[in-house]
């Protein structure tokens, strides 16, 4: 299948470890594209300062500078477009985005999330999955929609909930695998294999549907 190079957006507010998956993807070809441009509510975001060393143009639009959230979405947005981006994906993006953000790149914002979604939406899931007993946590890439972490749902990593686990370290194990999905999900955007069905995903051209169980504990001693 012919693959189309896109031009990705990213928005980042912190850390920037997906940014760095999703720019090394580049890198490699493992993504067909390029990060045109990064930006960040926070100018302290570390995810600035990893554009830079890739030599991605970055941008800081600070939050607090606007009087309401749709004011500074339509700032992001004029980024965006300006940078001609077909992908906008945000990468652990610390902001709820309006409307005004959501329907100028409809069905191609994409997001990261560290639970199995519909589980544990919002904020410190990790924490809440944890506290509920789930034998089995994740992440999801998932399409944007209005709503806090509900869009269409693209991949999904499942990790063991281990009996010392602690907040860190089941963040470290999703993360990991945040770092390996998200890039996936961007490739199979750009090369057109996702189509939208209602709340569905379509996975087109797929050779395999196989995978394997994941169950936790184990069946075996
Ligand atoms: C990740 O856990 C992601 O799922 C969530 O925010 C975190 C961002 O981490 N949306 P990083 O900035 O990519 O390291």
């Amino acid at each position: 299948m012919a693959t189309q190079p896109i031009r990705i957006g990213a928005l980042a507010s912190g850390n920037g470890s997906n940014l760095q998956a999703i720019l090394d993807a580049c890198g490699r070809a493992e993504i067909s594209g390029e990060v045109a441009l990064v930006l960040s509510n926070n100018p302290d975001a570390f995810a600035l300062e990893r554009a830079r060393r890739a030599g991605v143009p970055a941008r800081c639009i600070d939050h607090r500078h606007y009087s309401d959230r749709e004011t500074f979405d339509r700032e992001l947005v004029a980024a965006l477009q300006q940078a001609q981006v077909d992908l906008v994906v945000l990468a652990g993006f610390m902001r709820r985005l309006t409307p005004a953000f959501v329907d100028a790149f409809e069905g191609r914002i994409m997001n990261i999330h560290p639970s199995l979604l519909p589980a544990f939406p919002g904020l410190h899931v990790q924490r809440q999955a944890l506290e509920y007993g789930v034998r089995l946590a994740g992440c999801t890439v998932h399409f944007v929609d209005n709503g806090l972490d509900t869009g269409p749902i693209i991949l999904q990593a499942a990790v063991p909930v281990l009996e010392d686990d602690n907040e860190e370290s089941l963040s470290a194990r999703i993360l990991e695998q945040e770092h390996r999905i998200y890039p996936r999900a961007i490739q199979l955007f750009a090369q057109g294999r996702l189509r939208l069905e209602g709340r569905r995903v379509r996975l087109l051209d797929s050779a395999s549907q196989a995978s394997t169980a994941l169950i936790h504990p184990p069946l075996t001693p």
